[in-house]
């Protein structure tokens, strides 16, 4: 009989949603749990540990959460050994009220204590529940230890930065992830370090606020664009990325880098909102429509060729059409490459939750206009693309056979067919199609 610590002896079925940084959680809780023996499988029906990685943001986000595990109520009758774990988001927000919910589950584990994982694994099952939503003292990084040594995919995340402490009146991040705090520079090029020597090229520095980084140790405050720049001098390293980024924390410095490092890439998530300056008061995002024009500016004319991506909500409690105008009019003067746009969803305990909802008729048809103006604008900025040469970085194999996909700098999807590349390399590609969501192009000589 394998022991609990033989590699590979039980099997690990992840399903991660939300932001990136729930992706970044998934990979160290699979890391994590792969020292105490389970190994990943893509499907849930030969698991022995379930573990649906959540997101709170949106109520659609979270009822999927249950429907989801409502269906492997047959499995566990199957498989009394199944352990079902539920972490992220949702886990955090709801602690306790999951498992009244849905007594399949054996484990909940909120997003800052999920380094204790292993162990409440092994106390968890047969009737016994454990149950975690702490925000200990101790840093959960440090407690995770190194990265796994298994070679990596070419493109990765890294968690710089966690929590939030903005409050916008609709958002549940602050509640479900904390208060801001920011990891050490030397943990976090160390890592990077690590990555980058198993194959690793670009790396994503990630927070839900990540432009709000700043390492106190050390004589000086470190900000993100002097980690950006730190990273940069790691050989092997190629491209370096950020995101989420806040209006108000786009420092002069951080703008600077994008005219001067090379290895940031020229794109840049920066969200608005709205851009009726009533409706972002209301949602106490603290910067105008206005003052965030001025902002893409001063950006674009540091690094012209900056694609700028951002989201939207639509429908926020009191917004009548002339403030939805001003959305429409804000996208139309930036002109985005890429955008997420979503109708508003009350979130309980949020200060927003209590104010008169837009009727749902009127949000879909808003929804629709902004999406049909932002899908234009991305089709536009993929269009401007043809005929020209570009580094793309190849990521992984395509549906078709010898097909290769990867991404641009400016973060699009680009296939190449009959690729003389690995998966890996960065290669000048001219680009010679453009379909709805990626590009084609063909390899061209260095
Ligand atoms: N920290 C990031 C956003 C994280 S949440 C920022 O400030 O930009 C990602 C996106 O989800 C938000 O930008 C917002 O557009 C959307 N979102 C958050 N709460 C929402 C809600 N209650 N209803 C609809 N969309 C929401
Ligand atoms: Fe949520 Fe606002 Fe914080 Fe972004 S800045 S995570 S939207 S509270
Ligand atoms: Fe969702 Fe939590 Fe990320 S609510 S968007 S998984 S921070």
């Amino acid at each position: 009989m394998p022991d609990a610590k033989t590699p590979g002896s039980k099997k690990l079925y992840v399903r991660t949603y939300g932001c990136q940084m729930n992706v970044y959680d998934s990979e160290r809780m699979s890391e994590l749990l792969g020292a105490a023996g389970y190994e990943a499988t893509p499907s849930p029906d030969e698991a022995d540990m379930i573990l649906l990685n959540t997101c709170h943001i949106r109520e659609k986000a979270a009822e999927k959460v249950y429907s989801e595990l409502g269906r492997f109520k047959d499995l566990k009758a199957q498989r009394p050994g199944l352990r079902i774990a539920v972490a992220g988001c949702v886990a955090q927000a709801e602690g306790e009220e999951i498992v009244r919910r849905q007594p399949l589950v054996d484990l909940v584990v909120g997003p800052q204590s999920y380094h204790r994982l292993a162990e409440m694994a092994a106390r968890a099952g047969n009737g016994t529940r454990a149950l975690d939503t702490d925000f200990p003292e101790e840093d959960k990084f440090a407690a995770l230890g190194r990265r796994s040594p298994a070679p990596r995919a070419p493109a990765a995340f890294l968690t710089v930065q966690e929590g939030c402490d903005k409050f916008c009146s609709f958002c549940v991040v602050p509640y479900t992830r904390g208060a801001e705090v920011s990891r050490p520079a030397q943990a976090i090029l160390d890592e990077a370090r690590d990555l980058v020597a198993r194959g690793v090229r670009e790396i994503t520095l990630l927070g839900q606020n990540v432009n709000a980084y700043r390492c106190t140790r050390g004589d000086r405050p470190l900000t993100l664009a002097a980690l950006i720049r730190r990273l940069a001098e790691i050989d092997g390293l190629e491209r370096i990325r950020y995101t989420t980024s806040h209006p108000n924390d786009m420092g002069d410095d951080l703008i600077a880098a994008h005219g001067e490092c090379d290895k940031l890439m020229p794109y840049l998530h920066l969200p608005v909102q709205s851009g009726s300056d009533r409706i972002l008061k209301a949602m106490n995002r603290k910067h105008t429509a206005q003052s965030y024009l001025r902002l893409v500016e001063r950006i674009r004319a540091a690094r012209p060729d900056l694609l700028l991506s951002g989201d939207f909500i639509v429908g926020f409690p009191g917004e009548s059409e002339a403030d939805f105008e001003a959305t429409m009019a804000l996208v139309r003067e930036v002109g985005y490459g890429q955008a997420y746009s979503f109708k508003y969803s009350p979130r309980p305990g949020t200060p927003a939750a209590e104010r008169t909802p837009v009727d749902e008729e009127t949000m879909s048809e808003r929804l629709a206009r902004l999406q049909a103006l932002l899908r234009q604008q991305q089709q536009a900025a993929q269009e401007r693309m043809l005929g020209r040469t570009v580094d793309v970085l190849f990521e992984r194999a395509g549906r078709m056979p010898g097909q290769l996909v990867g991404k641009s700098g400016h973060l699009q999807a680009v296939h190449v067919d009959g690729a003389d590349a690995r998966i890996g390399d960065i290669r000048r590609v001219e680009i010679t199609a453009s379909a709805p969501n990626s590009l084609a192009g063909r390899i061209v000589a260095a």
